[in-house]
């Protein structure tokens, strides 16, 4: 793409002075945000810094919610969160395609089953699949909507490091393929420098820092550091 049709390209998130507030308390304190299309960007901050509240005003979930603002998304937006929330009731596939209807679609959801590495398992239960392949198939069910946003809440968290490096991998090819914009909560660092191309802190309302990965760099090291100071942690821990 041309630089200037880059330019005219408008971002596919666009938030300005964004604020939500809990009982007169304010957690958003005016957040101005831009995501250009196609972008990975992951959110981190300490527990109750505001994460899932930017997340759900994002995902337009919080109609109940005080605040203020613009914000500006893609019609398309899926959503991951830290548990599957597939419905027990209905085997794999049905989960996948939950709202869809038609040959068409379930085309669609065998194959984003087929990219998740759940060929075979369509007519599985989802208790009867592990933490990491129901993970696998939430992420089967966002693909499926082909979204041009993937929001995901800790989508990680509750799962062991090796399945969760794993998942890392997984995410980063299906972004590579799908290309949609992503904004990735997470509370690990070492997450947010491999999948990202661009980290943000959230503290005290508002973004404290917002650090480009340059991926082909040498510089995990040091983001590292700067993300870690951002959050007021120190690393003199050997
Ligand atoms: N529905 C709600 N009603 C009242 N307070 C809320 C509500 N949702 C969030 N809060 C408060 O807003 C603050 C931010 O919450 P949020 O869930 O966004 O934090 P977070 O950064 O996602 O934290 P964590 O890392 O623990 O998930 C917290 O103090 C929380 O108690
Ligand atoms: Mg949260």
């Amino acid at each position: 793409m041309a630089p200037h049709t880059e330019q005219l390209t408008r971002p596919a998130v666009q938030l300005r002075s964004l604020t939500r507030s809990f009982d007169g308390r304010t957690v958003l304190d005016g957040i101005d945000l831009d995501i250009p299309a196609g972008q990975f960007v992951a959110l981190l901050g300490h527990s109750g810094s505001g994460k899932s509240t930017l997340l759900r005003a994002v995902a337009g979930l919080d109609h109940e919610v005080t605040g203020s603002g613009q914000l500006t998304a893609p019609d398309r937006v899926s959503v991951v969160f830290q548990d599957s929330r597939l419905l027990p009731w209905r085997r794999v596939l049905a989960n996948v395609l939950l709202g869809l209807d038609g040959k068409e679609a379930e085309h669609r959801g065998r194959e984003a089953l087929a990219e998740v590495g759940l060929k075979g398992r369509e007519r599985a239960w989802p208790n009867e699949l592990s933490g990491g392949e129901q993970q696998r198939a939430a992420l089967a069910r966002s693909l499926v909507r082909e979204p041009e946003l993937l929001l995901a809440d800790e989508p990680f968290g509750a799962l062991d490091a090796l399945t969760r490096i794993k998942m890392h991998a997984l995410l980063r090819e299906l972004w590579e393929r799908h290309r949609p914009s992503v904004l990735l909560v997470t509370h690990d660092v070492d997450e947010a420098i491999v999948l990202a191309d661009r980290v943000l802190v959230l503290e005290e309302g508002r973004i404290g820092l917002d650090l480009t990965i340059d991926r082909d760099a040498h510089a995990r090291g040091e983001y590292r550091s700067r993300l870690l100071a951002a959050l007021g942690v120190t690393e003199d821990v050997r």
